[in-house]
């Protein structure tokens, strides 16, 4: 018999966070446009989602990854996890916006002490477990030539932030934001695994690596052949560095499918 999710939290690098090691994505909470699913949806009612998290949180799901530009997503979160917020690891960004089908970024200190401040507003929160860069692409840059990175900093002596790290999409990018900061989120897929240097490099120095786009936004899915899912949390967790992959449903079905298979994966029986 395989574990159940409530058995298998794990570290978050060296942040002190312990973290299921499947954590559920809302940007379909939150937005419809400018995304790169495969099929269309709709975003879902306050009641369908308060479902969704129960669900997630019954089935040992303790991760929750929102943004600024996920549209309304911190707003939602904010009242539909009321009452629950020591149940929660939640994870947010700064950097990014996204108003009216377009995003613009902004990396100075001024926009993250504001966009920190106005995530603690919406989530109803006095702190934020994890804060990550949005990054625009340009990883590098972002935290060399902007006060992002300082500014996390500082918010985290502060306690309005425990960790900080970036969303990243280059390996040097990936590889400062860890040695400066504690955790970073990487892209890891069937479909593309140029990022892996990250997780090794998180691997041996103990930090925090979240997996974003781990079925590639669903991509993956419409596979033929092996069971894709199965193909993609096991390619995902067999390596060390891992802590968990976020992945992005609002099918009820589909989140107790991923559930049981990850389960199975790290329990030994996938
Ligand atoms: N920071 C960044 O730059 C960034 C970028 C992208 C994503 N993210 C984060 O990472 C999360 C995940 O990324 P993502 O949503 O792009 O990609 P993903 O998790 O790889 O894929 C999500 C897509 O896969 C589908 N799906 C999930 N489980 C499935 C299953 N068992 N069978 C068939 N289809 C399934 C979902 O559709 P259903 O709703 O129908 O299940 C959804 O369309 C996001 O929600 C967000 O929190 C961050």
């Amino acid at each position: 018999m395989s574990a159940t999710l409530h058995e298998l939290h794990r570290p978050l690098g060296s942040t002190g966070l312990r973290v299921s090691p499947l954590g559920l994505g809302t940007v379909k909470l939150g937005r419809d446009q400018g995304v790169k699913y495969p099929s269309g949806f709709r975003i879902p009612d306050d009641e369908q989602a308060r479902a969704l998290l129960r669900q997630a949180r019954d089935l040992g799901i303790n991760l929750i990854d929102t943004a600024p530009a996920y549209g309304l997503s911190e707003q939602r979160l904010g009242p539909l996890l009321r009452g629950q917020r020591d149940e929660w690891v939640i994870v947010s960004k700064t950097g990014e916006e996204f108003e009216q089908g377009r995003s613009s970024f902004d990396f100075s200190a001024a926009h993250t002490r504001m966009s920190v401040e106005r995530s603690l507003q919406r989530l109803e929160t006095d702190r934020i477990d994890l804060l990550l860069v949005h990054s625009d692409g340009n990883d590098l840059a972002v935290l060399q030539q902007s006060e992002v990175y300082e500014t996390l900093a500082a918010l985290k002596r502060e306690g309005k932030i425990l960790a900080y790290g970036i969303s990243g999409k280059t390996v040097e990018g990936g590889l400062l934001a860890l040695e400066q900061g504690d955790c970073a989120m990487v892209t890891y897929n069937l479909n593309e695994q140029g990022e892996k240097p990250v997780l090794d490099y998180a691997a041996s120095h103990a930090k925090g690596i979240l997996i974003k786009k781990a079925l590639a936004s669903g991509h993956v899915c419409l596979a033929d052949g092996v069971d894709p899912v199965r193909a993609s949390f096991k390619l995902v967790f067999a390596h060390p560095g891992v802590a968990s992959a976020i992945v992005g449903t609002i099918n009820p079905a589909h989140l107790a499918a991923n559930v049981a298979t990850v389960a199975a994966v790290l329990g030994g029986s996938g």
